[in-house]
């Protein structure tokens, strides 16, 4: 797998245009990276939820652009195909200047392809000036985990009418700024489902349903060897297989054939 063609921001407009659905998960280091490259892993994050499953932060929001550096690094060190998308971490993108220098630092010290940011309407401006300089965007709308204090909780979002409308305004708005792949996160199906149809770019879901153009999860998630309560979106693949590249691969293949997220990991 890891000789075939690189995964390109091209290659992932080609799938949702074919209708393949795109399997993502998170990577943190060299190792798990080499083994999600051979189960067919198109796109490899290096989520800030590594503050939560490596470091044992309570949320995402002490994880600092040293940290992600780090972290980026290892993964593009193993990485021979997959798309490498990197979160731009907490008050690192505040203000257009400080993302152009956080940005800098992710795409040459990290070997970072692309960088997430979360946030609607606000980042616009910035979206528009990273992607103008080369630097590919992947936008984060729903449950956006840096705004938790605010949500007061990992909550679902986009419920009601008004929270759905503008949800889908920034998702069209953030793809007229020029990001190119959004991850929506813990939303209800329908509402992702809507979004997916309108974007002209891939939408990648967590907590989103089925009919996003793919499925990210995390790492640590998807294996069950995160500390506490499972999230009701996602699902243990170790459990029923032999050892982790076996759980990696069915991931990859439920996604593939929309085997997941299933009813049961749904949100209404
Ligand atoms: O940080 C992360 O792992 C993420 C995913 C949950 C989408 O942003």
């Amino acid at each position: 797998m890891a000789d075939a063609a690189p995964i390109t921001t091209q290659s992932l407009l080609r799938m949702k245009a074919d209708g393949e659905k795109i399997a993502v998960v998170t990577s943190y280091d060299a190792s798990f990276t080499s083994l999600l490259e051979d189960a067919g892993v198109e796109v490899l994050l290096v989520g800030d939820s590594l503050g939560m499953v490596v470091q044992g932060h309570d949320s995402t929001l002490p994880v600092t652009l040293d940290d992600m550096i780090y972290h980026s690094a290892c993964v593009a060190r193993a990485a021979k195909r997959a798309l490498q998308v990197v979160d731009m971490p907490f008050m690192t993108y505040a203000t257009v200047a400080q993302a152009l220098d956080s940005a800098a630092r992710m795409m040459r010290e990290g070997g970072a392809h692309m960088l997430k940011l979360e946030g609607g309407e606000l980042i616009y401006e910035t979206v528009a000036a990273l992607t103008q300089r080369g630097i590919p965007v992947c936008g984060h709308l729903g449950l956006t985990p840096q705004s938790v204090h605010q949500f007061g909780g990992y909550r679902v979002q986009g419920r009601d009418d008004d929270a759905a409308t503008q949800l889908l305004d920034e998702a069209l708005g953030l793809e007229q700024a020029g990001a190119l792949l959004l991850v929506l996160e813990c939303v209800p199906a329908a509402l992702a489902k809507q979004v997916s149809e309108r974007l002209h770019i891939p939408v990648i879901g967590i907590g989103a349903g089925v009919d996003c153009d793919g499925q990210v999860l995390v790492l640590y998630d998807l294996l069950g060897i995160t500390p506490g309560k499972r999230p009701k979106f996602s699902h243990n693949f170790l459990e029923a297989e032999e050892d982790i590249p076996a759980a990696l691969k069915a991931y990859v293949e439920a996604v593939k054939a929309k085997r997941f997220p299933a009813s049961e990991h749904t949100l209404a």
